[in-house]
């Protein structure tokens, strides 16, 4: 939440600051601001989008060292006055800070006792202020040195760069619970909450930890820990390609996201497949397969589309490998002092990698001896640095805050694990390489539901003005219905509940009547006959019947009854029964898209949403 750019170098920085700002827009976009140092502090702030302070920023402007800032609002609301960079009463010291700020309203008594004024609501000034007394009662005037001081009186988290108009040839940086990144060109620096801020300008990065601190120059980083201690840091290489933050011809990145799902699973698998024994490997786990075998139970912990992306893996990992698998929130998770039992292999599944609750909950396992695996999207975030190993999905970059392409390269990756683990117990090889020979076809698949897409366009256009829409399956195909609700929602406001099939009798019913859309995610399993009672059920109240199934030649009495109950049909491939998630999700997806399009809605930016929750 929240994304901060820093630059400091040889080229002019209001317009290297604004490009990191749009990349990093769907961080946070309430507000954003700029500031520019050359003898002193310029600052530009606006409410809305990076757009509105593109238009205040003036051209031209020389200045090569800057911050900037892009808000999602915890403390303070939506004003210019609350935007970042927050500056110092002497307006020598400008400072963003994404986190919070625990002890902040101590820090601003005190300051407002010693004459200090506050120019915004935020939580983030104090630290401004805090620069500037420090600074001027040390001896030294050393803006490092106030820095530390600075950093030892915050309690809270923060991803926090400051600069100074007395000392223009650096930028102090401070990372404590939220993510920054240097990167690292020549003859300048970048500061960053993530890569793609920078992407095109350099690929050569570090990551912080943690408790570090660094000194950026023009040519030089020096990191150190909050004890003072010089640290050791690697410089990486960013793999993104600079195009892939591109819209690419597409009118949104959900659209343009949506679209690369065959590509995205197909870098999920690829390499991971070993053919020839129906089995998957997967290097980064740092598990022996005399520990892969003597795993007793699975948890997987995460949020949002990542803990229905949890939700579908159990049943795999359940049905294929026999090995019983629970899920669980992460917020939740981490607040009820879990249980970390031996034998268990803990999985924390985050396409950002730096989701707060999910990384709190990784912390508080390790804490107590359980070993927790990541499955991430980000390269070099925290997830993966900190866990005990674990697998990247290798979506590539996902903008849209709804997330989609992640979803289903979290799956294949858990679908990876579940075959992996079946083939070391029980699975023949048969079955194995059949199992194989199915995913490696799901690209395959995917292209043919989006060669369908104006067909769910069309249905979206008949359904967008309902109030209300229940999404049902069973089995394997209910957290898929979650999900598909939840994509509903979240792009288009409209009110949306997953609920399984089975559980209507027990209430939901009763809010069907003939305006109430239903999506029945209904592939033919195990669950088929059961589902199809529910669509009569539905049908009987009056309900808009839209089914999601998998095909079934047009004469097929499966075909005729799911014609008989439905207003609206979408076919996706037939596939094994346990991969059909990653395909029923597929017009789902589009469906919430082309709804949330006809009513207007920001897509890639939903009210109130922020793609990266860094906070609690
Ligand atoms: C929904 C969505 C969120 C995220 C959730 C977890 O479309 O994007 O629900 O899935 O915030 O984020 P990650 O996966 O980054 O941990």
């Amino acid at each position: 939440m929240c994304g901060i750019v820093g630059y400091i170098g040889d080229r002019p920085a209001a317009g290297l600051l604004l490009e990191g700002l749009k990349r990093l827009e769907y961080r946070g976009y309430d507000s954003s601001g700029v500031a520019l140092l050359d003898d002193r502090i310029t600052c530009y702030k606006r409410v809305g989008r990076i757009a509105n302070l593109a238009g205040i920023v003036p051209h031209g402007l020389t200045q090569t060292v800057g911050i900037a800032h892009t808000r999602w609002a915890t403390h303070g609301g939506v004003s210019d006055a609350n935007a970042h960079p927050h500056l110092s009463r002497n307006k020598k010291f400008a400072i963003v800070h994404n986190g919070i700020i625990e002890n902040y309203i101590y820090l601003k008594n005190m300051l407002a006792k010693a004459g200090f004024a506050f120019s915004s609501q935020t939580d983030s000034e104090v630290i401004a202020h805090l620069l500037e007394k420090n600074y001027e009662e040390s001896q030294t005037h050393d803006f490092e040195e106030a820095f530390n001081t600075t950093l030892r009186m915050l309690e809270g988290t923060y991803g926090l760069v400051a600069m100074s108009a007395d000392h223009p040839d650096c930028l102090m940086v401070a990372r404590k619970g939220s993510p920054l990144v240097l990167g690292i060109g020549s003859n300048e620096m970048f500061v960053a909450s993530d890569v793609s801020a920078f992407l095109g300008h350099t690929d050569s990065v570090v990551y912080l930890d943690d408790y570090e601190i660094a000194k950026v120059t023009s040519s030089s980083f020096q990191t150190k820990d909050f004890r003072n201690e010089p640290t050791e840091k690697a410089v990486s290489k960013i793999e993104w390609q600079p195009d892939s933050l591109d819209l690419n011809g597409f009118p949104h990145y959900m659209l343009k996201e949506i679209f690369e799902q065959p590509e995205s699973i197909e870098r999920g698998f690829a390499g991971r497949i070993v053919e020839t024994m129906g089995t998957t490997k997967l290097g980064g786990l740092n598990l022996t397969p005399a520990e892969l075998f003597n795993i007793k139970r699975v948890c997987i912990i995460a949020c949002g589309t990542s803990y229905h992306a949890g939700l579908v893996g159990a049943y795999i990992i359940e049905e294929l490998a026999r090995i019983p698998t629970r899920v669980e929130v992460a917020s939740e998770y981490k607040s009820k002092n879990p249980i970390i039992e031996a034998g268990t292999l803990y999985f924390a599944v985050s396409q950002s990698g730096e989701t707060i609750d999910t990384l709190l909950s990784m912390r508080e396992i390790q804490r107590k001896g359980g070993k927790v695996l990541g499955i991430c999207n980000v390269v070099g975030s925290t997830i993966p640095r900190e866990s005990d190993g674990g697998v990247y999905v290798h979506s590539g970059p996902e903008i849209a805050v709804a997330s989609t392409k992640a979803f289903t390269s979290q799956l294949i990756v858990l679908t990876l694990f579940a075959v992996m683990m079946a083939r070391m117990k029980d699975m023949s090889l048969n079955t194995g390489k059949r199992l194989i020979s199915d995913i490696k076809k799901i690209p395959e698949c995917i292209r043919n539901i989006l060669g369908h897409a104006a067909h769910i366009e069309s249905i979206a256009g008949k359904l967008k003005d309902a109030k209300y829409f229940m999404f049902l399956g069973r089995g394997i195909s209910y957290p898929v219905a979650l999900e598909g609700a939840l994509k509903l929602k979240e792009v288009s406001y409209i009110l949306s509940e997953g609920i399984p099939a089975g559980e209507i009798k027990h209430g939901p019913i009763a809010l069907i009547d003939k305006t109430t859309p239903v999506i029945f995610i209904i592939p033919k399993d195990d669950q088929f006959d059961k589902t199809l009672s529910n669509m009569q059920e539905v049908r009987s109240r009056g309900g808009i019947i839209i089914t999601i199934h998998t095909e079934c030649p047009a004469d097929s009495a499966d075909y005729d009854k799911l014609k008989s109950l439905s207003d609206y049909m979408i076919c996706v491939p037939a596939i094994d029964p346990s991969l059909t998630p990653l395909l029923t999700i597929i017009p789902l997806q589009l469906l919430s898209y082309y709804i949330a399009r006809d009513r207007g809605c920001d897509i890639d930016k939903p009210r109130n949403l922020a793609k990266s929750v860094t906070v609690e």
